[in-house]
């Protein structure tokens, strides 16, 4: 780790290929026996050289933009197990899509089925689509990332879904081939899972009875992983949950999971920039902040902190803190934490999903590195951000560019 932290410097996101390479045949091994098609969900971790591995394992795709089917394609992952979904798709995108020949659209309302209707008539093609049923389903997870309760802006309820069946049927230009649904994300049990499983299947069966050409039955994602001491299920729980319910269908199933993938294999390595004492606690502060790993500022998520320092520490109540100017830019809050000293390493763990995707560079902070380690070669997979990508793309009132160099006032800086 202190070598890393030499070579690439800090913070960095550092991702293990053991770690990630088993997750992804824990899964294929869990749903072995079921006609099944994982897709792995771009968002929680967009970095290419992880899109890779993932295609390399033979994986489809969950894209939910143009800029994601973009670096799917670009990672050289195939298009045709690839599925757009996204609450909010654009017509361009709806195109792109298209184009793309992915294997399904997934479809969030009336509307959106009459435009990818009129954007396949326009391509002389017929789209594949998936209705995402909102099952009303309670995952028993934070708030802001329940998508399946009826009150959430995602999907349509079965009732809905069935009453566009005969105009899906009579439509040249659209298939019917799935279902789909996703119900939230960071669920640690299974029962709302078989739940939803069951509901689903229930839902397809009707519609096959109806003539629909289904071939898809997707659960989505929200597998949950265990950050702190939470007891998380496996891929092979999820399966003991779902598979027998599904394969009554005789449908595929469709798995979308991003988190329960890639956050064990990643961690965020950074460096313990200034110490100080506030109304009786030690404030460690680190140089990653919100703007690197946003979990705990937006979800109040808890991430395991170790410290990568030989040295013995006492332990006492620490806060670990990032340098952005917000009082949520708090990794942890502990009561007995190691009380680390300026210069020592600090890994914020489990970060692996959902940090460098949800990471900007507010308070003019750079991106952080990421480097793939497989045993103990060390890959720079993702280049720190320089001081000229804070400016890049941007152009005075006169509409001129502003040139790549370092002002020069700020001396060695950059
Ligand atoms: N499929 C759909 C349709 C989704 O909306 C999501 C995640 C997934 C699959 C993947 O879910 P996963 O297996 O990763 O739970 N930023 C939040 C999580 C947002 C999840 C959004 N949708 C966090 O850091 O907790």
């Amino acid at each position: 780790m202190p070598e890393l932290a030499r070579r690439f410097g800090t913070p960095t996101y550092v991702y293990s290929h053991a770690a990630l390479t088993e997750q992804m045949a824990a899964f294929d091994a869990a749903f072995a026996k079921l006609d099944h098609l994982i897709c792995y969900a771009v968002k929680a971790n967009a970095s290419m050289a992880l899109l890779s591995l993932v295609a390399k394992a033979g994986w489809g795709f969950d894209a939910v933009s143009v800029g994601e089917l973009a670096k799917v394609a670009k990672a050289g992952g195939p298009l045709n197990k690839t599925i757009l979904s996204g609450v909010g798709k654009r017509d361009d995108e709806i195109a792109a899509g298209l184009a793309a020949g992915v294997l399904y659209l997934t479809v969030e309302s009336a509307d959106e089925l009459e435009a990818i209707s009129r954007l396949a008539k326009a391509r002389h093609t017929v789209a594949a689509v998936s209705l995402r049923i909102n099952p009303d389903v309670d995952a028993g997870t934070h708030p802001h990332i329940t998508t399946g309760r009826a009150y959430n802006k995602f999907g349509m309820t079965f009732e809905h879904a069935a009453a566009l069946l005969p105009a899906i049927l009579a439509d040249g230009y659209l298939r019917l081939v799935g279902l789909s649904c996703h119900i939230g994300s960071q669920i640690l049990e299974t029962t709302p899972f078989a739940r939803m499983a069951k509901s689903m299947s229930e839902a397809a069966r009707a519609l096959l009875r109806r003539g629909a050409p289904l071939q898809y039955l997707s659960i989505g994602g929200g597998l949950g992983v265990r950050y702190v001491a939470e007891r998380a299920p496996s891929p092979t729980d999820l399966a003991r949950a779902v598979a027998g319910i599904v394969r009554q269908t005789g449908l595929t199933l469709v798995l979308e999971p991003g988190r329960a993938v890639v956050a064990n294999a990643g961690m965020l390595l950074t460096r313990v920039v200034r110490r100080k004492s506030v109304a009786g606690r030690e404030i460690v502060i680190v140089d990653a902040g919100m703007n690197d790993f946003v979990r705990p500022a937006l979800y109040g998520a808890k991430h395991r902190i170790e410290s990568v320092t030989s040295r013995p520490l006492r332990r006492r109540p620490v806060d670990y803190v990032g340098p952005v100017c917000e009082s949520a830019d708090t990794f942890l809050r502990t009561t007995s934490g190691p009380l680390l000293r300026e210069g020592d390493l600090v890994a914020i763990c489990g970060t692996g999903a959902y940090g460098t995707s949800m990471a900007s560079n507010y308070n003019g902070r750079l991106r952080a590195a990421e480097v793939l380690c497989d045993g103990s070669k060390m890959t720079l997979v993702r280049t720190r951000e320089s001081l000229a990508d804070l400016w890049q793309g941007e152009h005075s009132t006169q509409g001129v560019a502003f040139d790549t160099a370092v002002p020069a006032q700020l001396g060695e800086i950059g």
